[in-house]
């Protein structure tokens, strides 16, 4: 029996989140520059993509660049760049072919004005798809996005009506980037770090966590099950007992 045939398809997680990393120790590891781990990542990107498609997950959200990556040798955020408007154009048919719908999340308006353009394209043409939303994060960072929600809040203060006590989850939800995308209901982080790095802080309240020490360029589909299969294994009480979960 595959792991995929293991796979309950009753019991799904709808959002998909992940934590990409090590990509610079998986080159290292082979003699190789940072930038190499990146390139080799990409496969593992399409994997990932195909095999939520494939069992029926609906959101994956993938964090690609976060706000601190900045700070990385100039040299290894341009080429990161770069391949990223790479990727998209390359990946393009395959998302259409897919189904796929593309969206972003993050401070899109600070990235190089060559992938915002790329990526507002491909957003665009993939717009009206109906299989996986794909999201990448890209220059995010949850603080940033937290408080850029205050920050809208306040502005939308002076021309509305905002009770204080209507401030309410909901409220709140509408002014992040992820509005209209249920929280994650599992994140996978490879390569053996157990941290959050701030990404979707409001979001993953209640998410289930799923660590491996997978370098992200080895990871690929089974990689992708065993989480999917680990998930199934837990029980989510959402602040309940188990015996009300299971009704006795
Ligand atoms: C993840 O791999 C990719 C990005 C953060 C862009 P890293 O580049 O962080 O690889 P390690 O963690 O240094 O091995
Ligand atoms: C998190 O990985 C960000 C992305 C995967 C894009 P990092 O490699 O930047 O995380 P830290 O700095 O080790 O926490
Ligand atoms: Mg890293």
């Amino acid at each position: 029996m595959s792991l995929k045939d293991k796979i309950d398809g009753t019991k799904l997680p709808v959002h998909v989140a992940v934590i990409m990393d090590g990509n610079g120790r998986w080159a290292k590891k082979k003699g190789n520059q940072r930038i190499f781990g990146h390139k080799n990542g990409v496969k593992a990107v399409r994997d990932t993509v195909e095999a939520a498609g494939e069992i029926g997950v609906k959101y994956l959200t993938l964090y690609a660049f976060s706000t601190e990556n900045w700070n990385r040798p100039k040299q290894e955020v341009d080429a990161l760049m770069s391949l990223l408007v790479s990727t998209i154009n390359s990946e393009s048919n395959t998302l259409m072919e897919n189904n796929v719908r593309l969206k972003s999340i993050g401070d899109i308006a600070g990235l190089p004005k060559k992938v915002q353009q790329n990526l507002s394209e491909i957003i665009q043409k993939t717009e009206k798809n109906t299989g996986l939303t794909l999201i990448l994060a890209l220059n995010y960072s949850a603080r940033w996005e937290i408080l850029n929600a205050i920050k809208n809040i306040v502005i939308d203060s002076k021309t509305k009506d905002i009770e204080v006590n209507n401030i309410s989850n909901d409220f709140f939800e509408k002014y992040l980037n992820t509005v209209e995308i249920p929280d994650p209901d599992l994140l996978i982080r490879t390569s053996g770090e157990y941290r959050i790095s701030n990404f979707l802080i409001w979001q993953i309240a209640y998410t289930e966590l799923f660590f491996t020490d997978v370098l992200w360029p080895d990871f690929n589909k089974e990689e992708f099950f065993k989480a999917i299969i680990s998930y199934q294994k837990r029980e989510r009480r959402f602040g309940k007992t188990s015996e009300q979960i299971k009704n006795i």
